[in-house]
């Protein structure tokens, strides 16, 4: 846990930004597998760690915008709960250690919501993401729980994403630690790319190792042969020599931080000449990105940038035409790489999604721009210190998309497509890292993972 003062402090400035009504804060429950007891391990709700810090299910807060007060709702453990769990601290000890004076059990949250509800004051509530607090809220706010999404507090929303937008000293040290564990997981499955290695074989060993550091990885690992298939969880295949292994995995940190890191590797080491030619413009979008990040561009222009170096090299190659400028455009990259640059990262991989990626993203300066592959770009907004985003480009080679495009005769001016037909066996390509946002410029967090041909041709296998 952090000092009690930075969730004091936190909720402070909250209460700074909001100023009526009530904050609900739903913080998570364990979430069965198979039957009640039997569960996933526990995660605790992002917005709920963020201003009162503690892992623990069964747990709801509120805050008053306007008195100030702050009520932590839990019950204490039972001696049967005891005799299964061991001794427990104390709800009270608990709110202490994040600045939280007062606690009531559980059972006293609904006579609070009715009490604000009858005095007709606000009572605002994030959006629910699982099937057990859209319940819980539909009961307490009486409306049905299919609903409780649209009636969510825009406002709220809003002021957490600025809050948990600029990250702290103390959030960046946590995430830099994540970033230690997702080097040991890429260096690993790095290692391990030899022909004949199973593909869930490195995935189940990667998957591990931040459990031994008392986390988890911060999604489940993405590993395969078949990196053009950009989120492929498929493991079930034998590493053979001449394709490339693309691995897209990161920790989170007992506190929750993440990291998120891809590298792409040749089997057994040795980049094919082919190979070299399109990680090399990868590795270059990815390093234009970082080059150009800092306070006041926008990460739309940066994704552009990072666009025009994959157009540029792809022309380079004969696998793209015409004007680069006017192929980004039109949008011809996006067959080639058909998602956003990045996106935000902190308590959660893809931080604070659950609250409307539309609101995390972009704001009323910096509109999504809806054209294929620019309109999955998840942070289009302009940067500003203290953001921690990922920076990954990529180059695949998906045989259903240019099939598509061939037939329908889509960016048929910028796309050579005889030449890339040559590559449909290729896979994909992509190169992430994650970026702090400077006064000046960004710096990548953690010891950089190894990117350089030069330093991956001496890790892998070795
Ligand atoms: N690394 C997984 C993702 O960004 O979607
Ligand atoms: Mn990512």
């Amino acid at each position: 846990m952090f000092p009690t003062n930075v969730y004091a402090d936190r909720r402070k400035r909250l209460k700074q930004l909001m100023n009526s009504g009530i904050g609900l804060f739903l913080g998570n429950n364990e979430s069965p597998m198979n039957y009640p007891d039997n569960t996933f391990h526990f995660r605790q709700d992002s917005s709920f760690l963020y201003f009162f810090g503690i892992e623990h299910p069964g747990l709801a807060a509120i805050i008053d915008f306007e008195s100030g007060e702050e009520i932590l709702f839990g019950n204490d453990v039972e001696i049967d709960d005891i005799i299964w769990m061991g001794v427990q601290p104390l709800l009270k000890d608990k709110a202490a250690k994040v600045g939280v004076s007062k606690t009531a059990p559980f059972a006293k949250l609904a006579e609070h919501i009715q009490a604000a509800i009858n005095q007709s004051r606000s009572v605002h509530y994030l959006p629910p993401y699982r099937g057990e607090n859209k319940i819980l809220l539909g009961d307490l706010l009486g409306i049905h729980p299919a609903k409780v999404n649209q009636y969510r507090s825009l406002p709220f929303v809003k002021a957490v994403i600025q809050l948990r937008s600029i990250k702290d000293t103390y959030e960046i040290a946590e995430i830099e630690k994540a970033c230690a564990i997702g080097y040991e997981m890429h260096v690993t499955a790095m290692k391990m790319a030899i022909a004949g290695e199973s593909e869930q074989k490195i995935a189940g060993l990667v998957e591990a190792i931040p459990l031994k550091y008392g986390g988890h990885y911060s999604f489940p690992v993405i590993l395969s042969q078949n990196g053009q298939t950009l989120h492929n969880h498929d493991h079930s295949g034998i590493l053979q020599e001449g394709r490339l292994m693309l691995t897209d995995c990161g920790a989170e940190t007992s506190m929750r931080y993440a990291s998120d890191f891809t590298r792409t590797v040749p089997v057994n080491g040795k980049f094919t000449q082919k190979q070299k030619e399109i990680y090399q413009i990868v590795l270059d979008a990815n390093n234009k990105a970082t080059a150009a990040s800092k306070p006041g561009i926008t990460y739309q222009q940066v994704h552009l940038m990072a666009a025009r170096v994959i157009a540029q090299g792809l022309k380079d190659l004969g696998l793209m035409k015409g004007d680069v400028e006017a192929a980004v455009k039109a949008g011809a990259h996006a067959m080639f790489m058909p998602h956003g640059l990045g996106h935000m990262m902190g308590l959660d991989v893809h931080d604070m999604e659950d609250l409307g990626q539309i609101y995390v993203g972009y704001d009323n300066e910096t509109r999504p721009i809806d054209q294929f592959g620019t309109a999955y770009l998840r942070l289009g907004r302009k940067l500003e210190t203290g953001f921690v985003l990922t920076n990954e480009p990529g180059i695949y080679f998906i045989p259903a998309l240019i099939d598509q495009w061939k037939a329908e005769k889509t960016n048929t001016e910028f796309i050579n497509f005889d030449k890339v037909n040559e590559y449909r066996d290729f896979g994909g390509i992509r190169l992430e890292d994650d970026l702090l946002i400077t006064d000046s410029g960004c710096r990548i967090l953690g010891e950089r993972v190894p990117i350089t041909i030069e330093e991956i041709e001496n890790t892998v296998g070795k």
